[in-house]
C-alpha cells in the first residue's frame, strides 16, 4: 500500500493550480443519467472517486469518454469528460459499488425520474458516523415515489413519473438537495425544497441542469423552486474550482509560512475560512487570478470555529484547521456540528505531539511550538490531509499511511506541494 513521506520544516512558495471540485464533479456526472443526450463536463479532477463513478455510471449504460490532453495543456488541467446515456440499461446500483462511495447512492434521483424505477443499495456504515438517507427517501416520497426496503436495497418506483411537491429538509443536506433537485427537474409540476443546502456545489449543479433545460430558481438560498420539464438535453459545463482543496492549501501555507498563489481559486466560495485564516494572522489577497496566501515571520494566532452548512465554516476543512491550530499561540476551540465522530484525526495528530482534548462535539487544541514527525494512519479523506499539513511543520519525518483516502479527493497532492518547496514523496509500500 502506498504512503506519503514528508520531511517537515520547509516554507511553501510558488503557485498551486486548484483543481475542479470533487463534490461538484460527482453530482454533475450523475446528472448525465437524466438525459439521452450528451453532457460534456470540463475541468473534471483526476481522482479515485471520479474514476469509480465513471464505472458506476457505465453500469447503468452511460458511455463515458475522456478527451486526450491537448499539447500545451498544464499537467493539472482537469479532464474533459463526455457522458451520454441514450439508453439506461440497468436501474440497479449494486452494494459492492455503492458501499465504496456514498455519493453513488445519489443515482437514485435521476434513475427514478427518468425511468420510473430504481433499485439502489443502501450506502451502509461510514467512517464519519451513521450518515442516514432518510431525507432522500422522504423527499422522493413527497415527489410521489413508492419506496420499499428489500435486502439492503432501496426499491423506488414511480411508474407514471414523479410529480412536483413541497419538501422540507429537517436539516441541511447537500446530498439530499442534489438528488431532489435532479429528480424534481423531470417531475410533472412544481417543487419547492425548503431548508435546502446553499453550498456552491449545489449552485454549480443547478447551473448545469439549467443549461440542460431544467427550470430552477433559488439555488444558493434555503429555498429552491423547480418547474418540472418533460426532458432534458445536451449541455457543456465547467466544474467549479474546489473550495476544499483551496482551503487546505491555504492552511498548509498558514502552517509553514511562505507565499503561494492558489490559481483559479474562488474566494466567494470560501468567505468564512478566509476570515478565520485572517484572524490567525495569515494574509489572504483575492484577485482575478485566484487567492494569494502569505504568512511571513509572525506566529499563528489561535481562533475558534464551529462547522456549519454554507456559508459557515465547512466541516470538510475542520481537520485541516485543527492541524493548523496545533501550532498556534494559545488555545482554540473547534466545534463539529455536521457529522458525529469526525474527530478521528485527533489521535493521529497527538502522535505528532499535538495537545488536543475532546469534550463531545468540541475539541480544545492547545498550540505547541514543536510537532515531531512520526508514522501516522489516514482514517478518512479530510483527516488524511490534516496529517499531511501537520507533517509539513513537524520536525523530522512523518509517514502518512493508507493514503488511498487522499487520492479519493486530492489530485497529485505531493506534486502540488513539492513544486512549492515541500519535501514530500510518495512511497510504493508503507513501512
Ligand atoms: C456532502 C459532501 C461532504 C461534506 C458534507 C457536508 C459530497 C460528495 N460530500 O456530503 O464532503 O462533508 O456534504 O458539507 O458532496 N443526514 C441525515 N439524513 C439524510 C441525509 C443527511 O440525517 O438523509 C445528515 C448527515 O448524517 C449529516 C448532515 O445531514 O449529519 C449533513 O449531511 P449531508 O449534507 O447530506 O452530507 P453529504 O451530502 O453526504
Amino acid at each position: 500500500m502506498e504512503s506519503i513521506r514528508i520531511t517537515g520544516g520547509e516554507r511553501l512558495n510558488g503557485r498551486i493550480a486548484i483543481s475542479g471540485a470533487k463534490n461538484a464533479a460527482l453530482p454533475l456526472m450523475i446528472a448525465s443519467l437524466l438525459t439521452a443526450e450528451e453532457l460534456v463536463l470540463d475541468n473534471v479532477p483526476r481522482l479515485a472517486d471520479v474514476a469509480l463513478l465513471k464505472r458506476i455510471l457505465g453500469n447503468h449504460g452511460v458511455d463515458v469518454t475522456v478527451s486526450g490532453k491537448r499539447s500545451g495543456q498544464a499537467d493539472f488541467s482537469g479532464e474533459t469528460v463526455r457522458l451520454a446515456a441514450p439508453v439506461i440499461v440497468d436501474t440497479t446500483a449494486p452494494y459492492d459499488l455503492v458501499s465504496r462511495m456514498r455519493a453513488s447512492f445519489w443515482v437514485i434521483g435521476p434513475l427514478l425520474a427518468r425511468m420510473g424505477a430504481a433499485r439502489v443499495s443502501l450506502p451502509g456504515g461510514c467512517a464519519i458516523g451513521t450518515r442516514p438517507v432518510d431525507f432522500f427517501l422522504d423527499g422522493l416520497k413527497a415527489l410521489g415515489a413508492d419506496i420499499d426496503l428489500d435486502s439492503g436495497y432501496v426499491v423506488a418506483e414511480a411508474p407514471k413519473g414523479l410529480r412536483g411537491g413541497t419538501i422540507h429538509l429537517p436539516r441541511v443536506s447537500v446530498g439530499a438537495t442534489h438528488v431532489l433537485m435532479m429528480a424534481a427537474s423531470l417531475a410533472h409540476g412544481d417543487t419547492v425544497i425548503n431548508n435546502a443546502a446553499a453550498e456552491p456545489e449545489v449552485v454549480d449543479l443547478a447551473r448545469c441542469l439549467t443549461a440542460m433545460g431544467a427550470r430552477i430558481e433559488g439555488a444558493g438560498t434555503p429555498q429552491i423552486r423547480i418547474k418540472g420539464v418533460t426532458s432534458l438535453g445536451a449541455a457543456r459545463h465547467p466544474v467549479l474550482p474546489d473550495r476544499i482543496e483551496t482551503g487546505t492549501y491555504a492552511m498548509a501555507v498558514a502552517m509553514t509560512g511562505g507565499d503561494v498563489l492558489l490559481e483559479g481559486a474562488r474566494a466567494d466560495t470560501l468567505q468564512e475560512p478566509i476570515a478565520v485564516l485572517r484572524q490567525t494572522g495569515v494574509e489572504m489577497i483575492e484577485s482575478n487570478e485566484g487567492i494569494r496566501v502569505m504568512r511571513n515571520g509572525h506566529g499563528i494566532a489561535a481562533a475558534d470555529i464551529t462547522t456549519e452548512p454554507f456559508p459557515g465554516f465547512p466541516t470538510d476543512l475542520q481537520a485541516q484547521f485543527m492541524a493548523l491550530m496545533t501550532r498556534a499561540k494559545g488555545v482554540s476551540r473547534i466545534r463539529e456540528t455536521i457529522f458525529e465522530n469526525r474527530f478521528m484525526h485527533v489521535q493521529e495528530l497527538a502522535r505528532l505531539g499535538a495537545r488536543i482534548t475532546l469534550d463531545g462535539d468540541v475539541a480544545h487544541v492547545t498550540g505547541t511550538e514543536r510537532l515531531k514527525g512520526a508514522p501516522v494512519m489516514a482514517t478518512d479523506l479530510r483527516a488524511s490531509v490534516s496529517l499531511v499539513i501537520a507533517g509539513l511543520a513537524a520536525e523530522g519525518t512523518t509517514t502518512v499511511n493508507r493514503i488511498y483516502h487522499l487520492d479519493r479527493g486530492f489530485e497529485r497532492i505531493e506534486d502540488k506541494l513539492g513544486r512549492c518547496g515541500a519535501q514530500i514523496e510518495r512511497l510504493a509500500s508503507s513501512s
